[in-house]
């Protein structure tokens, strides 16, 4: 359908989100001349069961619609000797396929081997403090133990769980900023991500801190010289680390497809790797493929890419400059590559506990605890890091990518289902791009035309 747009610059509304959704429908549909079909269209998309539908609604504000995106399957992934069926929510096409491919590839071999190294999280305070240093740092002892007892009521319940505030550190950020202080804390969340858990015990520290000055008689006067800025979560969380790695002799790598040349193909491997280590421009196209796969594990099992995205970047810049996440290590006749990322996964609690489909990925991975689901998304990070790499240094990316995009120019076309079936035929053995198939489907319409004349 064609949405006829009407030129307006009347698009500053006020008090959208007081109108119930009908009439939030109806404006959005009267920027268009048919908004009847506009709106109908809207609607289509709506879940045929209201209750299901209110749910989506109440995620987010201002919803009129729902957006779909493809639910796949990426079965046969061998991690640590178990095998997984691993549902993964992303639009662009091969990326299934290629996570696929690689897990079947690596599961004949011995799977992956996946660990995490730790998980810890962490939370700032930041605050400006313009009294006395030493007076600050003597008195933070007391204040540490005031923002433990003073957070019992969100904590109580973290710890019956195995897990809570691990810590609370004063850092002194006054070379940086002028009398800029932190209040910085490390965290288990155990198997949720954990935000809201962190963020409330932060905004408690921050009370209690202000409260400390306000009403301390002792600190006359000083309540001024504290003032908070903010407090929340970091998504940098280099302590909430997962490794996982594949490793096969050279020679196995002839069986991985498209390898005449083990050797040559693990050389250029090895290359293509060092290449995104030193190049930024490389290392984040290299890193946008791991996430290709770590994201729509992500989004099935409603986790916040955007949270895990941020700390992985931040992580690959770790050592001031933006390298690769992936390592390689060839030696001795042996391919060995590893990916190693953070990732603050939770299986509990926040989308995970609501999204139905959230929840069945979750089922479907068989209750994973937030480590298991760190170890399963990162594999498969690998595994499409794995397939982009190979399709690289051997045919290049665009044959695979645009055969599977091959369905997505078809439906651009509007065919119908026999000359779908006659492109899918001659484009089988034939280069795709969107020309190619224009070209085929005018020659198709023609020979039509023709038949019926
Ligand atoms: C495309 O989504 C991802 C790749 O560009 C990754 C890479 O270049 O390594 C193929």
């Amino acid at each position: 359908m064609h949405q006829i747009f009407k030129m307006s610059t009347k698009n500053i509304i006020s008090g959208f989100s007081k109108l119930n959704k009908h009439a939030k429908l109806e404006l959005v549909g009267s920027k268009f001349e048919n908004a009847e079909q506009v709106i109908e269209e809207l609607k289509s998309y709506w879940h045929d069961d209201p209750a299901k539908q209110k749910l989506f609604d109440e995620f987010s504000e201002n919803t009129i619609s729902n957006f779909y995106f493809p639910y796949g399957i990426a079965p046969s992934f061998v991690i640590n000797g178990k095998s997984y069926l691993v549902p993964m929510v992303i639009e662009e096409s091969s990326v299934v396929a290629a996570a696929s491919n690689g897990a079947k590839f690596w599961s004949n071999k011995s799977g992956f081997r996946a660990e995490v190294i730790s998980t810890t999280k962490v939370g700032q305070v930041h605050f400006i403090w313009k009294g006395e240093v030493e007076k600050l740092q003597a008195l933070f002892p007391f204040l540490r133990q005031e923002m433990l007892k003073g957070t019992k009521h969100h904590t109580e319940s973290m710890e019956k769980r195995g897990g809570g505030i691990l810590d609370i550190e004063l850092v002194d950020m006054t070379d940086e900023i002028e009398n800029y202080f932190q209040l910085k804390a490390t965290f288990e969340t155990v198997d949720a991500m954990g935000a809201n858990f962190i963020n409330s015990c932060l905004e408690d520290f921050a009370e209690i801190l202000k409260e400390h000055f306000r009403v301390n008689e002792y600190y006359d006067g000083e309540e001024r010289n504290c003032r908070v800025i903010m407090a929340i979560l970091s998504n940098y969380t280099p302590d909430c680390l997962v490794k996982t790695e594949v490793e096969c002799s050279v020679e196995c790598l002839r069986k991985a497809g498209d390898i005449d040349d083990p050797e040559d193909f693990a050389w250029k491997f090895e290359k293509a790797v060092q290449i995104a280590k030193v190049d930024p421009h490389r290392a984040a196209t290299h890193n946008k493929g791991i996430f290709n796969g770590i994201d729509s594990v992500a989004l099935a099992t409603g986790n916040d890419f955007r949270a895990i995205e941020a700390g992985g970047h931040t992580y690959a810049a770790r050592d001031g400059r933006y390298r690769s996440l992936t390592d390689i290590d060839i030696s001795g006749g042996k391919f060995k590559y590893s990916l190693t990322v953070p990732l603050a996964l939770g299986t509990v609690g926040g989308l995970t506990a609501l999204h139905p489909l959230a929840k069945f990925s979750l089922r479907l991975l068989e209750n994973p605890s937030a480590k298991e689901l760190m170890m399963i998304a990162a594999s498969v990070g690998l595994a499409n890091n794995f397939g982009a790499i190979k399709s690289l240094v051997t045919k290049g990316i665009q044959m695979g990518h645009m055969k599977m995009h091959l369905l997505n120019i078809l439906n651009s076309f509007d065919l119908n289902e026999r000359e779908k079936n006659l492109a899918v035929a001659h484009f089988a053995n034939d280069k795709v791009s969107y020309t190619s198939v224009k070209k085929f489907v005018d020659s198709l319409r023609k020979e039509a035309k023709i038949e019926n004349y």
